[in-house]
């Protein structure tokens, strides 16, 4: 970060992706990122997932769909913040993303409809793994192309590989670009050639078995999807270049100092490089700061005593002393990350004492993170 803050500058990239490693924070990063961007001017949209169940109550986003829906400039205010532009927020819905991204891209209606219903794009897309990060590059591309926002704050799910997500799109134009649905759907493919064989009669009876129809619904869901896998690819391809464009989109590394996260973090920092996916600096969650400021323990209950007296003065003391032992090594794991992920000044936002679940300190994050 190059001055330790992150700037609202109107030619700077629109897109923020907040990754990193499992509970650190990210959520709380985006809403408080997002909630400042707002704050200074501009028209901004937050895409959350699985917010806690008090800060989607704060942001009134519980009773919301798959899509951004505007924040009662008067909730906001009630914090003390003078909103000069637009918050949006919306929780990820996995489900209604992918259907909406099947209803925009089938040719037509009936296609679309007989790939919703299909038993095997049901359990897809309610079970298949990455859907989650699938549908939040899905909704990405969605609101850069169609919701005229000034910026774009995206959360990114608690995966404990963190960087899955950033792999969502090659891994979905892999799969679509695959021999295995190339061989389904050819003439005289897969599909054909298994009728009448002796592994249709498998499937027959399994089918009978099952109560299901398991050929034919692969093969009506293949078939149906065909017309829409080139949209499907081309879209992925697009997120792809979309998130490796440095003058749209700033990765943030969001972690906290614990050795664990770090490390994560510092691997993370690693893979955007590889990828070529543009870094826009590090946010260390959660640091413990003021510890004994630098005096001993003496001295500060010597400075302490002639206000609480000498048992109080004694006991405080302790506490921070013991606060100290954080302190420090928040200070040496930060300086650690700072050589490993390439930023000198990364943004630290201090330990609160309450959760960040309200407004009140979600605008105290924000002041850490816009200045
Ligand atoms: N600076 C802070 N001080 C105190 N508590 C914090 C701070 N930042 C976040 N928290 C709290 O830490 C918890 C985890 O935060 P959050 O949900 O944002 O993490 P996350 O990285 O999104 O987690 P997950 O990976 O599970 O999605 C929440 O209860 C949040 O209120
Ligand atoms: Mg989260």
């Amino acid at each position: 970060m190059p001055d330790g803050k992150i700037g609202a500058d109107p030619g700077g990239p629109s897109i923020y992706v907040c990754a990193g490693p499992g509970g650190v924070g990210k959520t709380t990063v985006s809403a408080a990122l997002a909630l400042g961007l707002a704050a200074a001017g501009g028209r901004v949209a937050v895409v959350t997932i699985d917010p806690a169940k008090r800060l989607a109550t704060a942001l009134g986003l519980q009773q919301l769909g798959g899509e951004p829906q505007l924040i009662d400039p008067r909730r906001l205010q009630d914090g003390g913040l003078e909103m000069r532009g637009e918050l949006w927020a919306m929780t990820l819905d996995v489900k209604s993303t992918l259907d909406k991204l099947i209803g925009t891209l089938a040719p037509d209606s009936r296609t679309r409809q007989e790939i919703l219903d299909n038993r095997i794009y049901r359990d897809l897309s309610s079970a298949v793994a990455g859907s989650q990060e699938l549908s939040a590059v899905a909704k990405l591309y969605e609101l850069h192309h169609e919701g005229g926002f000034d910026a774009i704050v995206l959360d990114t799910p608690p995966s404990r590989n963190a960087l899955d997500f950033l792999d969502a799109p090659t891994r979905l134009e892999r799969f679509l670009g695959g021999r295995a649905i190339g061989m389904f759907l050819a003439p005289g493919g897969l599909a054909a050639r298994l009728v009448g064989r002796p592994t249709f009669l498998v499937f027959s009876i399994f089918a009978r078995a099952a109560g299901i129809d398991l050929l034919g619904d692969l093969t009506a869901f293949f078939r149906s999807l065909a017309g829409t896998i080139e949209g499907v690819r081309e879209r992925a391809r697009g997120v792809g270049e979309l998130l490796r464009d440095p003058a749209k989109t700033s990765f943030l590394i969001v972690t906290s100092p614990e050795r664990d996260p770090a490390s994560e973090a510092i691997a993370l920092a690693e893979h955007l490089e590889d990828e070529g996916m543009p870094f826009g600096g590090l946010i260390v969650n959660r640091v413990h700061m003021d510890g004994l400021d630098g005096h001993t323990l003496e001295e500060v209950k010597a400075l302490l005593a002639p206000e609480l007296g000498e048992r109080l003065a004694a006991r405080v003391a302790d506490n921070l002393a013991d606060f100290d032992v954080l302190v420090r090594r928040d200070e040496q794991t930060i300086a650690h990350m700072r050589g490993a992920v390439g930023d000198q000044s990364p943004i630290l936002i201090p330990h609160l004492d309450e959760d960040v679940q309200d407004i009140d300190s979600l605008v105290k994050v924000a002041a850490h993170l816009l200045g």
